[in-house]
């Protein structure tokens, strides 16, 4: 522009800044908008997954409006910053179009002066001004709009660089090799707290020692710790102090393929995959045979309702287990959490949708097969513990008292009340 004449480079040299200062206004006031849309449209994606997810419930409930109420407000939250961000940039084009039309008003006007004083500007230069100022006001525009989807990207980059840079807390440990001992348990003065509430200790100041091929019954009122305390084996949370062992050694000096090949559980919510019975249940043994499966199953006491089907062990089990009832879900849990034949079996809660009758015989069978193999059972009802070796009645996360059954009907308060609760509820256990 210089070149055709030195007051087309002067005017171009005006306007450029103009336009370069609007495109950074506008970014600076979007960028934070940037974040507050991606994180509206999070909640937008939860409450839709959630509602989805739900649905069940949600009609049990009648809460439909609810839902939809709370989708809108959502939905509001997000198409609100979402205009904002869409009007602020509708702007940026026309104004740089505006700039761009003055721009070339001037140029024609100057051109056209200089032109009539003969002062070597032809109005081919003009057109040339003419088209290099579209060309260079054009390119600023695009970058503009680029500019803007590095914003974008940016922020879901921090976002999304807060998920991959988390590191795992609980980690390898250094130990390798066989222990002397299988199947010993300890818990030395732990105590517990969930990250998330650091200040509320969920298991407090708890000692016991769990021996080879024992079977041990925990009882408690629900929130008293019990699942909490059995999780602290296989490492799902590490105890805030004291100290976790399994066969003498720390759990968290073990690689954690080696502890958790060690511990069998069976969590308090059974979670099936959808595929067939028989890969679920190979889930805990993956090269298992379909004799050891159908033995696991005998056990678990699942094997008569599995059979019964059209396509036995390879009937296919819906999403979560839909196609079963909690009682069948339970049972085949249970048929996984033995196949895997670990040193520690440990059943959270797993057999409180099933009756007295199938629920005694299971356990008379596990006893059985695996008399070697340390047992935890937690249950609610007495009748699931009364025949362990020792039962620990848990208080608000506190070891209230240790003794089976006889020892405790005479020294615990609590083991009596519960006992006499349930016996009230028309549940007889003899
Ligand atoms: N993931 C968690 N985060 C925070 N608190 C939890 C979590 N899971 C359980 N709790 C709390 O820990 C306490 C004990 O829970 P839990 O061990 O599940 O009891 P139980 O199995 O005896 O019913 C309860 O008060 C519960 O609210
Ligand atoms: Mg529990």
């Amino acid at each position: 522009m210089l070149m055709l004449d030195l007051s087309f480079g002067v005017v171009l040299a005006c306007t450029m800044p103009a336009v370069i200062i609007f495109i950074i206004y506008f970014i600076i006031k979007a960028r934070p908008k940037f974040k507050e849309l991606q994180e509206r449209l999070d909640r937008l994606n939860a409450i839709m997954q959630e509602d989805v997810a739900g649905a069940r419930v949600i009609k049990a409930y009648v809460k439909e409006d609810y839902e939809i109420e709370r989708f809108n407000e959502a939905n509001d939250n997000h198409v609100k910053v979402q205009k904002f961000v869409l009007k602020l940039f509708s702007y940026m084009s026309p104004i740089a179009n505006l700039i761009l039309n003055i721009t070339i008003i001037i140029i024609i006007y100057i051109g056209n002066i200089n032109v009539k004083n003969n002062t070597g500007v032809t109005p081919g230069n003009i057109m040339a001004a003419i088209t290099y100022t579209s060309q260079i006001l054009n390119a600023l525009l695009r970058m503009a709009n680029l500019f803007q989807t590095i914003s974008r990207a940016q922020t879901s980059a921090v976002r999304l660089n807060q998920i991959l840079n988390c590191l795992p807390v609980i980690v390898d440990g250094e130990f390798e090799g066989e222990t002397k001992i299988k199947g010993k348990l300890e818990l030395r003065n732990v105590s517990f707290a969930y990250p998330d509430s650091p200040n509320v200790n969920v298991l407090e100041d708890i000692n016991l020692v769990i021996n080879p091929g024992e079977t041990i019954g925990i009882l408690g009122a629900t929130g008293s710790g019990k699942s909490s305390l059995v999780n602290l084996f296989p490492r799902f949370y590490d105890s805030t102090s004291g100290n976790v062992l399994i066969d003498d050694i720390d759990v968290k000096d073990y690689k954690l393929k080696d502890l958790r090949g060690k511990v069998s559980i069976a969590l308090q919510k059974s979670e099936l995959f959808s595929s067939t019975i028989f890969e679920n249940i190979t889930w805990g043994k993956m090269d298992a045979t379909l004799d050891e499966v159908k033995h696991a199953s005998s056990i678990a006491q699942a094997d008569s309702f599995i059979e019964a089907k059209e396509e036995g062990y390879f009937t296919m089990v819906a999403e979560k287990g839909m196609s079963l009832s909690g009682g069948q879900k339970q049972r085949i849990n249970i048929a996984r959490c033995i196949l895997k034949e670990s040193e520690i079996l440990i059943f959270d809660d797993s057999t409180s949708a099933l009756d007295l009758k199938t629920e005694a015989l299971l356990y008379k069978a596990l006893k059985k097969e695996y008399s070697n193999t340390t047992k935890i059972i937690i249950a609610q009802r007495i009748a699931s513990v009364k025949d362990s070796d020792r039962i620990v009645v848990l208080d608000k996360g506190r070891i209230s008292a240790i003794g089976n059954h006889d020892e405790l009907m005479n020294s615990s308060t609590i083991y009596q009340e519960i006992y006499q609760s349930q016996l009230k509820g028309g549940v007889s256990y003899d």
